[in-house]
């Protein structure tokens, strides 16, 4: 079983693939192995030449998959980066307005004279509440825009990462058959693959 413990290593996947789709390959690969050791003969030149024909096919399909797993998670984060890009002179506006709050509060707490704190606190109070008013009238606008943003985003990546899982797993189940009819002492066939996938956007969406 040596060669197989060498290979099945090169299988193991570590990146972010693994958390969702490894589990299942795993238990093909497992099941292969189970009934290879079972047949007595998995040392046999025959079998050691499927897996050696098989495991690397199914070892770059998963290199293949975890870079685009990795595309959908990195373009997720790209289009994340460039909301908080778009809205950073909101944040400024808003963060600048209430500050001006702040410090006129703030100005009137060092009156020395109860007459002049109160008259002050009385005319700050007094602006605050129009500015109030804007901060929290950008603020709710901004935060409904940035909302359905990340919405479709989270959509997307959902999407790009469903169809990369989805195409990972009909190409390495298809590689598995192949490995078992192999071992089961009908040849090298190799099964169609296909490539990457390219997830699609909705139209109208602009990153
Ligand atoms: C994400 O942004 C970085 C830096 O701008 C860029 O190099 C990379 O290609 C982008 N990735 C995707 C998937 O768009
Ligand atoms: C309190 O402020 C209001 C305007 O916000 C003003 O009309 C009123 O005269 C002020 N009262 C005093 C005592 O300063
Ligand atoms: C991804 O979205 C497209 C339409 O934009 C849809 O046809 C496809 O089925 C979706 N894929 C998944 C895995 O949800």
């Amino acid at each position: 079983m040596w060669i197989l413990s060498v290979l099945i290593v090169a299988i193991a996947s570590n990146g972010a693939l693994s958390m969702n789709i490894a589990p299942l390959v795993e238990r093909n690969l497992a099941n292969t192995i189970l009934k290879s050791s079972r047949s007595m003969e998995s040392n046999s030149p025959r079998n050691v030449q499927c897996f050696s024909v098989y495991l690397p096919q199914i070892n770059e399909a998963t290199n293949k998959y975890e870079a685009a797993y990795t595309q959908c998670l990195d373009t997720a984060s790209n289009a994340t980066k460039a909301v908080e890009d778009e809205v950073a002179g909101d944040r400024a506006t808003v963060t600048q307005q209430a500050g001006g709050i702040c410090a006129l509060y703030q100005a009137c707490s060092q009156k020395e004279s109860s007459l002049d704190f109160f008259e002050c606190y009385n005319e700050s109070a007094g602006s605050a509440v129009t500015t109030s008013y804007d901060i929290q009238t950008l603020s709710k606008n901004r935060w409904q825009y940035v909302n359905s943003r990340y919405q479709v985003i989270a959509y997307q990546q959902q999407n790009c990462t469903d169809t990369c899982a989805d195409a990972y797993v009909k190409e390495t189940t298809a590689l598995y058959a192949a490995l078992d009819a192999c071992l089961a002492g009908g040849g090298f066939v190799t099964p169609s693959t296909t490539s990457a996938p390219e997830p699609s956007r909705p139209a109208g969406i602009h990153y």
